[in-house]
């Protein structure tokens, strides 16, 4: 970054370093895959819940990856990023069996594209590495920023695998939409997450053994001074080989409190988007529920403190006799790509599945609780503690059978251990 260049100067001098730019390199790796295709046969999936192009106010200025690129020596420029990258496959020091959920063993390759209302969106693979942008940069003073959460596995087809992508998509761009950025077009998004899977192909742990973590990140890089939408933006997809997200396994029950002074969203917020600035507000509860032993909270609603909202990163499911309960998505809660399979897995298994607002008092006499999501897949519930009362579910250390048969269910399907009638898996390299 040359030392001295007021923000606007910057800016004026990124705009015009960016306008030989005239094609997206992006379309450039011209993958039309099968999920691209059957994004393209689902026209639904490709309505915009808002205009593509970010509000007027954000057309005045630009910061582009073309400077940003000129400014790291090191790495490679946007046009080079368009070039087919491949990580090397020198995963020997990666033990498999003790993967854990974290960023010990990233991925190599990354996917990066840059947006301004005047060029469009531009990008590529690049080397992992650190995103420069300045201090006015628009998400470190306002925060818009939305990400996502995906896994790529290997199956039991000898291949690697992508679970509804589709689904993230469109949450990204609704995300996108809540926060005045603008959505990244489905293609791209597609191509983003498919091409950093290829690439690091090498990092996919063996079936069974741990997936290939993906995260997609969509943040206003573009500097601003006084509130607004930032000028330009920038969609990352990084990646990272994993585990089990709870420390203890993946089907050891975990033990949960239910926060009684703070909420996660409320009315009329965004709970409902998988915003950066829902998370850190749920840290202090949640360090402070693992000080004393637990391994997350419960949120309740924001109006009543009555009724039970999700934990702080997946869904929350109760189960007595045949029937399955979640909250219902009123815009508080994040609609998991997790949770609306497993409302339809167990429909389709002859269960009676309810999105009823679930009162904490019945939780807590519920036959078996389970939570959600893509990283804990389906994590059993051992304890839910509340108003210092401990409920226990089912057999100490075990899972309990509903959810048991649903986290089996989930799984084989998304390792193509089962047949997939949903067409829910979706296939992105023999590699
Ligand atoms: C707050 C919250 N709720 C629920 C989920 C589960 O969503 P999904 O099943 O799409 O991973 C997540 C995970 O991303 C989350 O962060």
């Amino acid at each position: 970054m040359q030392s001295g260049l007021s923000d606007r100067a910057a800016t004026r001098q990124c705009c015009s370093a960016s306008s030989t730019h005239t094609e997206h390199p992006w379309r450039r790796h011209g993958a039309t895959h099968c999920l691209l295709h059957r994004l393209q046969l689902a026209p639904s999936l490709l309505k915009a819940p808002v205009a593509r192009r970010a509000p007027k106010a954000a057309r005045v200025q630009f910061y582009t990856s073309a400077t940003l690129a000129a400014e790291r020596p090191s790495e490679t420029t946007a046009s080079d990023a368009a070039s087919p990258l491949k990580a090397s496959d020198a995963t020997g020091h990666i033990n498999w069996d003790s993967l854990g959920f974290g960023v010990e063993h990233i991925a190599p390759i990354m996917f990066r594209a840059t947006y301004t209302a005047e060029d469009g969106w531009q990008g590529g693979l690049e080397p992992y590495g650190p995103l420069e942008m300045l201090p006015s940069a628009q998400v470190l003073n306002y925060g818009q920023s939305v990400f996502e959460g995906m896994k790529a596995q290997r199956s039991a087809r000898g291949r690697i695998v992508l679970f509804r992508p589709e689904e993230n998509a469109v949450r990204m761009r609704a995300g996108a939409a809540r926060l005045s950025m603008p959505p990244p077009p489905m293609e791209l998004y597609v191509e983003a997450v498919t091409s950093a899977v290829r690439a690091n192909a090498a990092w996919v742990p063996p079936r069974g053994r741990g997936s290939l973590y993906l995260r997609p990140l969509l943040l206003g890089t573009g500097p601003i001074l006084g509130l607004g939408p930032a000028p330009a933006y920038t969609l990352v997809v990084y990646a990272a080989a994993v585990g089990c997200y709870f420390k203890c396994g993946q089907l050891t029950p975990i033990d949960l409190i239910v926060e009684e002074r703070f909420h996660r969203a409320a009315p009329g917020g965004m709970g409902g988007t998988k915003a950066a600035g829902n998370y850190s507000p749920v840290l202090m509860t949640q360090l402070a529920a693992k000080e004393q032993g637990y391994n997350d909270v419960v949120y309740l609603d924001a109006k009543t403190d009555t009724y039970l909202e999700e934990v702080s990163s997946c869904n929350i499911f109760t189960v007595t006799g045949r029937t399955i309960r979640t909250p219902p998505l009123e815009g508080t809660i994040l609609p998991g790509v997790t949770r609306r399979s497993l409302i339809e897995l167990a429909r389709a298994r002859g269960y009676t599945v309810e999105e009823v607002p679930i009162p904490v008092a019945d939780a807590m006499e519920a036959d078996e609780v389970f939570t959600s999501g893509t990283a804990v897949v389906v994590s059993a519930v051992g304890s839910i503690t509340y108003q210092g009362r401990r409920r226990q579910y089912g057999e100490l250390g075990r899972p309990s059978p509903v959810t048991l048969e649903m986290y089996e269910a989930l799984t084989s399907l998304q390792q193509e251990l089962d047949d997939d009638p949903f067409g829910w898996v979706v296939p992105v390299c023999e590699c």
